[in-house]
């Protein structure tokens, strides 16, 4: 719920001229302007977001980095396991919903920039090594090589042993697996999401 400071603030920020916009219409929005990048014409579920946010540990210590994290459904579910927004470190493309987010979940740092470039993109800003990564990006229009990358990356910055959670719609897993390299495991599908999804955890032995 936003108080009316807020809703005052947030109408004289540009990117969020539209405060009346529900996330489902802001999302397929950033589907028309970018199918690619944007990957779904809707939020996850709760379900879903809640399916993900399982795979980390709050005991741990360490912060979490969250790629395309959209208007903010799996960061909703990170808080809601018990993680302090202080620890999430958010990654999105896209500067709408970027603006979003900072308002919606303040002490949260949400940086727009590409989780492609991953180490780039975060710039020393992780403050230890992370206790996993989790990601809605849409992996699949990437060759596998910077997939692949780009997963190894999060692995370094973070505790051994520790997920890079990944959801998925395909059948297949998203990030090809590695023998002794990209170990995964997939939970059963969600049925409650649009459409259906199921979550891939990914660990590097
Ligand atoms: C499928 S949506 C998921 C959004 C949200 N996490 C959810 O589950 O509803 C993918 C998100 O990733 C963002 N994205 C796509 N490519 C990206 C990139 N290279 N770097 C950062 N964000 C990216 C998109 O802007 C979009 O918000």
């Amino acid at each position: 719920m936003l108080h009316s400071h807020d809703r005052r603030s947030q109408l004289h920020q540009p990117s969020l001229s539209k405060p009346h916009l529900k996330d489902e219409v802001r999302f397929l929005q950033s589907w028309f302007q970018n199918p690619l990048k944007t990957g779904a014409v809707s939020p996850s579920s709760p379900a879903l977001a809640k399916m993900m946010a399982s795979y980390l540990d709050p005991k741990l210590d360490g912060p979490v980095i969250e790629l395309g994290p959209g208007t903010g459904p799996v960061t909703k579910a990170l808080l809601q396991r018990g993680f302090a927004p202080e620890r999430l470190f958010l990654i999105e493309y896209n500067p709408e919903f970027c603006a979003l987010l900072r308002l919606r979940y303040p002490g949260v740092t949400v940086i727009n920039g590409d989780a492609y470039a991953l180490r780039k993109t975060l710039a020393d800003r992780l403050p230890g090594k992370a206790v996993g990564t989790i990601s809605s990006l849409p992996l699949f229009t990437m060759p596998q090589v910077e997939r692949h990358r780009m997963v190894n990356e999060a692995f370094d910055l973070s505790h051994p042993g520790t997920p890079f959670v990944q959801f998925t719609y395909a059948v297949v897993s998203p990030v090809p697996l590695v023998p002794g390299a990209i170990e995964g495991e997939r939970s059963p599908r969600v049925w409650m999401n649009i459409p259906p999804a199921r979550v891939w955890a990914y660990r590097r032995p």
